[in-house]
């Protein structure tokens, strides 16, 4: 009989609740108990805030976006602000409260279900003596290793879709459409929505733009009667020699800016350049929302099984990973090592020149 406790950590997925629901299910069958943490570590610094889950608490939610266990991407555990009584912020470690409570709390192992930032906390923790297992999630898929990150293929899916609408408005106005997408530092949503989307222009971080590229590729497509043009913009994107554009300051307890703003400025560029209608939008969380797509919810309940193996054998401080279609485990130090950008060789990036895109360089 062993004690399981799972988490999600940073920001949320679709396919999160088919994780959960897969190690729920592929423990209950082994006659192990499952607990889950709220809000990321939430249930071992509360007791309150850890939940008892049995197949009948998560029935069907292999289907709903989100996570039911909640999350955040604030407040790494390891040094922790805190606003003290003076009003002063404070930054604690809280990692060594956590540790006596699992222990206390009778854990044999914790599945920890995020990203980058996630992983690199389960990591330190498995350094102090936490029996870890890692399941990669991001909609960024810039998790290194793993072929495939749960919850990208549903945020491509809603951003192709979203292309695809905005081929009649932009066309019916003659305008230039211009859509910022998620990705964070890399370029993969963008690439994937943008060739599946038919856009004309895609620019990610990988490949710093010119905009005059950009230019010259909408009045190309003028000159062959095609007067409009759909630009795909990730958020990490930049022009050559300048800054990626953030909102500022991020919030208290977050570790990285919330990037956004570089598609309203390539489209007022594009405005001022071509005297084109052009208009932007930012697709923004609705990326991140819905259930997952077919291919997430088996990808996501696959890992879940696979990580309650890992658990059977004993293989701590290793992650889930998808390669060559194989559920496989390595170590999270590896998986969190660098961060996983787009091939500038990969046949996608092949095939998105041979159909004509323009990247800005
Ligand atoms: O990492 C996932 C992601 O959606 C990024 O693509 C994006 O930059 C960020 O999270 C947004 O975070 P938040 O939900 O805090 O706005």
């Amino acid at each position: 009989m062993k004690k399981v406790a799972i988490s999600t950590g940073g920001g949320d997925a679709p396919g999160l609740n088919a994780v959960i629901y897969a190690v729920v299910h592929a423990c209950y069958r082994r006659g192990w108990e499952v607990y889950g943490s709220k809000s990321g570590y939430g249930g071992f610094l509360d007791i309150d805030e850890m939940i008892r889950l049995t197949p009948r608490d998560v029935e069907e939610i292999y289907a709903q976006g989100g996570t039911i266990l909640g999350t955040t991407n604030k407040g790494n555990p390891f040094s922790k602000p805190v606003k003290n009584l003076a009003g002063e912020i404070q930054v604690v470690d809280i990692s060594e409260k956590i540790m006596k409570n699992y222990k206390r709390m009778g854990f044999d192992c914790h599945i920890a279900i995020g990203g980058d930032g996630s992983l690199e906390i389960a990591h330190r923790f498995s350094l102090l003596g936490m029996q870890v297992i890692g399941v990669p999630k991001t909609i960024d898929n810039d998790l290194e290793i793993t072929d495939r990150t749960f919850g990208f293929d549903t945020a491509v899916a809603t951003a192709t879709n979203a292309l695809d609408k905005l081929h009649s408005t932009a066309k019916s106005h003659d305008r230039v459409m211009v859509v910022e997408v998620m990705g964070r530092d890399s370029g993969w949503i963008a690439l994937y929505s943008g060739i599946s989307g038919g856009a004309d222009v895609i620019l990610m971080p990988e490949i710093p733009f010119d905009i005059e590229k950009v230019c010259e590729k909408i009045s190309d497509n003028e000159l062959r009667d095609k007067d409009y043009s759909i630009v795909v913009v990730a958020e990490g994107a930049k022009a050559e020699g300048g800054e990626v554009i953030s909102k500022g300051e991020g919030e208290l307890g977050r570790e990285e800016v919330v990037l956004g703003g570089v598609g309203e400025w390539v489209a007022s560029e594009i405005r001022s350049r071509t005297d084109k209608d052009t208009r932007s939008l930012v697709l923004g969380h609705l990326q991140r929302g819905g259930s997952p797509t077919t291919f997430d919810r088996l990808l996501a309940l696959r890992f879940g099984a696979a990580a309650v193996r890992l658990v059977e054998e004993g293989t701590f401080g290793h992650m889930v990973a998808l390669i060559s279609s194989q559920m496989k485990a390595v170590p999270i130090s590896e998986a969190i090592k660098s961060r996983k950008m787009v091939d500038l060789n990969s046949d996608k990036l092949l095939t998105a020149r041979d159909i004509g895109i323009c990247f800005g360089d």
